[in-house]
């Protein structure tokens, strides 16, 4: 296992669309372990494979809040298949936006398909944090920032922040 470095916007890596994995063999497993222990170490509660520089459609989730009891998900090729119509309002952040938060509204519920870390089939019903942890991941996957929901002005703000505490730390 190991962790790998987290990128952070404003960064070109993190607009491209990721590709479908054709197996989940045991290199595509070794690298969910990877993902999983870096988001753990970030710390994080979702991960998307494209923020540690691999653009494939894999993505690790964790929002059990528990260090004994962890309830680790891994999601290859995930699809969401149904929104529910009921929406709800959260206050969400990245790993690859360091320290910045906004809220958005996002359908409260889903329902996603994926293959999981054996390769099999699954479906899973989610909704409050699991459902928008997902839904944030699977953005990343499009080559989406929490940040392209809100206004360009908000936007603007927050990435000219990043970028500057980006290069008053590669000056000190
Ligand atoms: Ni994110």
């Amino acid at each position: 296992m190991a962790i790998l470095p987290i990128i952070t916007a404003p960064d070109r890596r993190l607009k491209v669309k990721s590709k479908p994995v054709d197996a989940v063999d045991d290199k595509i497993r070794q690298f969910l372990d990877d993902m999983l222990e870096t988001m753990y170490d970030a710390p994080g509660i979702g991960l998307s494979a494209v923020q540690v520089g691999v653009a494939k459609c894999l993505i690790t989730v964790d929002v059990s809040h528990d260090d004994e009891d962890n309830a680790p998900l891994y999601m290859v090729n995930p699809e969401i298949v149904h929104y529910s119509d009921d929406k709800g309002i959260y206050n969400e952040g990245c790993l690859s936006l360091p320290d910045q938060f906004a809220d958005l509204e996002r359908p409260e519920g889903i329902t996603v398909e994926y293959l999981d870390y054996n390769g099999e089939p699954q479906k899973l019903l989610a909704d409050g944090l699991l459902s928008r942890c997902i839904q944030h991941e699977m953005d990343h996957l499009k080559g989406r920032l929490f940040v392209d929901h809100i206004s360009a002005v908000k936007r603007g703000m927050i990435l000219r922040k990043l970028d500057k505490a980006r290069r008053q730390k590669q000056t000190a």
